[in-house]
């Protein structure tokens, strides 16, 4: 059975004293679910949140890695070091870097590989435009995408890995895929990983991102490949983020 997970991307839209605020209200609120959940704070507050989550079952994550292990790259921050404070996941590939930091293909496999060679768990975020929906292209966007990882990384090290499927255009516009638009995907993604692996397939979290709310969550949960979500906007609030942790259907 796989377990359930949802995952707060705050984004650059939070400064020290809301994040601050908005651990203790996770902390204070988190209610009981049998399902995983997760905060990706900007790197610089990294250190005080882990130290605020140390002791509960909130995981921490970081929304971006490195290419390379140590060197002369001004600016990055390398898996090892996020690993030193206790971060347990690294988002990679999200739609804003690939099309803002000219993250391709080939830089996502590599931070895709930098996480796990450092044991933390990629959440690689795939996703089509606006146009390649429309042109009817999302399905070869969505495995090219993935199939970039897998030929560079191998499929072994999908057992590590969660996948995030976010349709670009629903993306901070309060455009949801509805969940059968989602379902369709994430059906998709797990059927791409079973033709290589169908152990790997059955057992991945595939997580639904893009204007992710309590008001739809539950329809998207329903659907039996949707295993959670990537959240943006509605994760900067302790009370929307932890309705959706609780829309899992028990
Ligand atoms: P929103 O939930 O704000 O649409 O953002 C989704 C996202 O990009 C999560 O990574």
């Amino acid at each position: 059975m796989r377990r359930n997970l949802v995952v707060g991307n705050w984004k650059m839209k939070i400064n020290q004293q809301s994040a601050q605020k908005l651990v203790d209200g996770l902390i204070d609120g988190l209610p009981s679910e049998d399902a995983d959940i997760a905060v990706c704070p900007p790197y610089l507050y990294i250190p005080e949140v882990s130290q605020r989550l140390a002791n509960t079952t909130i995981g921490l994550g970081a929304q971006n890695v490195a290419t390379h292990v140590e060197g002369a790259y001004t600016g990055e921050i390398a898996a090892v070091m996020l690993k030193d404070f206790n971060c347990k996941y690294a988002i990679v590939g999200h739609s804003e870097r690939r099309a803002n930091y000219a993250d391709t293909s080939q830089t996502v496999a590599q931070r895709f590989q930098q996480a796990i060679d450092a044991d933390i768990i990629p959440v690689l975020a795939i996703g089509e435009l606006l146009e390649e929906r429309e042109d009817g292209t999302t399905f070869d966007v969505v495995e090219k995408q993935l199939n970039a990882v897998i030929d560079f990384s191998g499929i072994e090290n999908f057992k590590k890995a969660v996948i995030a499927y976010e349709p670009v255009w629903a993306i901070g516009t309060g455009l949801t895929a509805s969940a059968e638009q989602a379902q369709e995907v994430h059906l998709f993604i797990r059927q791409l990983l079973a033709e290589k692996n169908q152990q790997i397939a059955e057992n991945i979290q595939i997580l639904y991102g893009g204007s992710v709310k309590p008001q739809n969550a539950v329809a998207l949960f329903a659907m039996p490949d949707i295993d959670g979500a990537l959240v943006g906007g509605d994760s900067l609030s302790a009370d929307s983020f932890l309705k959706i942790y609780s829309s899992f259907q028990k």
